[in-house]
């Protein structure tokens, strides 16, 4: 996940890496798909060609604020997915602290862009499948904020154990849009088809996967901190755990890839 310290055990490090990677390939993918499919066609005004996807409302003619909401929205998504992960690696931060800082201030800015023009659509334009989802995606965009402001206040006052808890919080949070994608698909494919869940998103597995997709991941680095600081066992259980999470991460971005992405390249 980050920065093992130098009590954590070499499982709980390489499991912590091993879904690191499966991170790293799957939201580069969804930052390209992001990117050539969704930013790069509203650019050029190609509404037609965004409209072929399964958005929500998409592109309208004459909707000036709406369009330019999607357009600044994706532009922020395509951004945090593809260089989210690089403020996480250790290395990085030390060779380059600069760069991390930066960096810092570029995601921080953005997560708080895709807040603002999400809820905008959500709310405003309308853009919603159904009350369920759209309160469950809200309360991840107030969230973000959060935990966006709580990272930033203590890189700011130098207290960096804290700052880098809460940025990895902040990330998690933002990553919370990827994650439904991984979890919805990746269910589908194991159930070879739906399975509680609707169109509208508010069937059994949707009610709970519209939360979990950014609560789940947060209990998740909770028993990490907390397995950073514990016996040699805790540090196994939690080992295998991100091992697991590694394999549906895997897993959710195959299926997400298959059923979401690879279509509409
Ligand atoms: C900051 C983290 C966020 C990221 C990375 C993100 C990413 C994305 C992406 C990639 C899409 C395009 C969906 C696709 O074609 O598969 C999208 C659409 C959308 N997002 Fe977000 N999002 C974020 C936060 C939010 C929040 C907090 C809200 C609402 C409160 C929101 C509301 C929406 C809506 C309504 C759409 C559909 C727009 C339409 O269909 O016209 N997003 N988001």
């Amino acid at each position: 996940m980050s920065a093992p310290s130098p009590a954590v055990s070499r499982p709980l490090a390489w499991s912590a890496r091993a879904w690191f990677v499966a991170a790293l390939a799957s939201q580069w993918i969804f930052a390209a798909y992001i990117t050539w499919v969704l930013a790069w066609p509203l650019l050029l005004g190609d509404g037609e060609a965004v409209n072929r996807t399964p958005l929500i409302t998409g592109h309208v003619a004459g909707d000036t604020l709406g369009n330019a909401s999607l357009l600044g929205h994706v532009l922020a998504a395509a951004v945090l997915n593809a260089v989210g992960l690089a403020q996480l690696v250790p290395w990085l931060r030390q060779r380059f602290p600069g760069w991390h800082r930066r960096a810092g201030r570029v995601f921080m800015t953005l997560a708080l862009v895709g807040v603002a023009t999400g809820l905008y659509m959500t709310w405003l334009r309308g853009s919603r499948l159904g009350d369920v989802s759209a309160i469950a995606i809200s309360l991840n965009g107030v969230l973000i904020v959060g935990a966006v402001v709580m990272a930033w206040r203590l890189a700011r006052q130098r207290r960096f154990a804290e700052h880098r808890r809460w940025a990895i919080r902040a990330f998690l949070l933002v990553s919370g849009v990827w994650m439904l994608r991984l979890g919805l698909m990746g269910w589908i494919l194991v159930n070879q088809g739906p399975n509680g869940n609707t169109a509208q998103l508010d069937g059994a597995f949707d009610v709970l996967w519209v939360f979990g997709c950014y609560l789940v991941p947060l209990a998740v680095a909770e028993l990490y901190f907390r397995a950073e600081r514990a016996g040699p066992a805790a540090q196994r259980a939690t080992a295998g755990l991100l091992a697991t999470c590694a394999g549906l991460t895997l897993l959710g971005t195959g299926a997400a890839f298959a059923f979401m992405w690879l279509p509409h390249f």
